[in-house]
């Protein structure tokens, strides 16, 4: 029997760690068995894009290019040791963030040129093509300035890919990607809202599939 890939993405600061752990809770009250897993991911790759995220690898800090090749080097690593054999297992996995997250924010880096950021995308496909499909995609799609204040609100460092211009872009970019990607089932839902609301979306999404 074969499991179920359920992956969250979005803006920094849209929600997905809380909407995460809702969803874990009443998944396994309904006696299912969850993995919940992240990307970068912990494996070593994932590791080396962490400490360039939080400036603490600050020899060699990848362009666009590069971030996206090991992003879709850790994604794969991570298909191979940890997301297919759970799968196998029959077990519910849920990421946090996948390669729309590739989509989205290495083709915002790409710079502000309409048509260089598709090209990116279309490239940023290719490279990813051979990662599991997920069997849902939840966006949560929130305005850049209000995740901005989520995030203030939560403190911490600011990180190499969370300044304001750059996530507006990323916000963006996620909306081309079902124009992309038309085979990917995905459902986009506003962030905005309480926690309680926007997890009432999320098991409506999952459970009208
Ligand atoms: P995030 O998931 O928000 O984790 P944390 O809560 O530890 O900050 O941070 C990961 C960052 O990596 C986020 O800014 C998005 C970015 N990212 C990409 O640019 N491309 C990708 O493919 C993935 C998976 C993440």
């Amino acid at each position: 029997m074969s499991g179920r890939f359920l992956v969250f993405d979005g803006v920094d600061g849209a929600g997905k760690g809380t909407q995460i752990a809702l969803l874990r809770a009443v998944l396994e009250g309904r006696g299912h068995v969850v993995h919940v897993t992240c990307e970068p991911s912990d494996w070593p790759i994932g590791a080396m894009i962490r400490r360039y995220l939080r400036h603490e690898l600050t020899e060699g800090v990848p362009g666009w290019q590069a971030m996206a090749l090991l992003f879709a080097a850790d994604r794969m690593q991570h298909n191979e040791h940890e997301i297919v054999p759970r799968l196998s297992r029959g077990e519910i996995v849920i990421c946090d963030r996948y390669d729309w997250s590739s989509l989205a924010y290495q083709s915002a880096m790409r710079g502000e040129d309409v048509a260089e950021m598709d090209r990116a995308l279309e490239w940023i496909a290719v490279i990813n093509g051979q990662a599991r499909r997920p069997d849902l995609t939840l966006v949560l799609d929130l305005d850049p300035e209000l995740a901005a204040a989520r995030r203030a609100a939560r403190g911490g460092e600011e990180e190499l890919l969370e300044r304001l211009d750059l996530q507006r872009r990323v916000r963006a970019q996620y909306a081309k990607i079902p124009g992309l990607r038309p085979h990917d089932r995905h459902v986009t839902i506003d962030a905005s809202r309480s926690p309680e609301e926007v997890h009432a979306d999320v098991l409506a999404a999952l459970d009208a599939r």
